[in-house]
């Protein structure tokens, strides 16, 4: 079953009503993963993922930003890594909403998601990826 965004939402507030635990926004791997059909052109993810325009995303969520072996970041970016900034889902969904606002200078030329529950289902897919090593990178 795949609720959309709004009724997802209605459902997840519905339950927060009777549950101690309660998420902001109900998150949907499923969702997430037909989405980042969006990133997919720059990032792979999943077995012997290489890097492409973009680094690959195996185990992102909660890696030190900019940290894949081998792929080569922006200033920007080896500034937040040398600070030993971790990616949260908080720092995802600012990042990912508008890439070049919340990080100034990152070279992901991606306008952004602009619907919550959208970022909110990219992460949570990001969230089921296993981090794995990188044996070789393309640059
Ligand atoms: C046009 C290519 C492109 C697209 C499309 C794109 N990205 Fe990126 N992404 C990049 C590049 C390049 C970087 C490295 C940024 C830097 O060095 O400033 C990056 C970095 C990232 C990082 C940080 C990785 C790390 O190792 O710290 C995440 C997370 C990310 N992208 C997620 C996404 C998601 C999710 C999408 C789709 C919603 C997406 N990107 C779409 C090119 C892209």
């Amino acid at each position: 079953m795949k609720p959309d965004g709004a009724i997802a939402c209605a459902v997840a507030i519905l339950a927060c009503q009777f549950a101690l635990a309660c998420p902001a926004i109900a998150q949907d791997v499923a969702e997430g993963q037909r989405l980042f059909g969006r990133c997919a052109a720059c990032h792979a993810v999943g077995d012997r993922a290489r890097h492409r325009t973009g680094p690959q995303l195996n185990g992102v969520v909660g890696r030190v930003v900019g940290s894949a072996e081998g792929f080569r970041y922006s200033k920007a970016f080896v500034r937040l890594k040398d600070e030993g900034q971790v990616w949260t889902e908080a720092m995802l969904d600012e990042y990912l909403a508008r890439p070049a606002e919340a990080i100034r200078g990152t070279r992901m030329t991606f306008a952004g998601l602009s619907k919550a529950q959208d970022r909110a289902n990219v992460i949570a897919y990001l969230k089921s990826l296993q981090p794995t090593q990188i044996v070789r990178g393309a640059e």
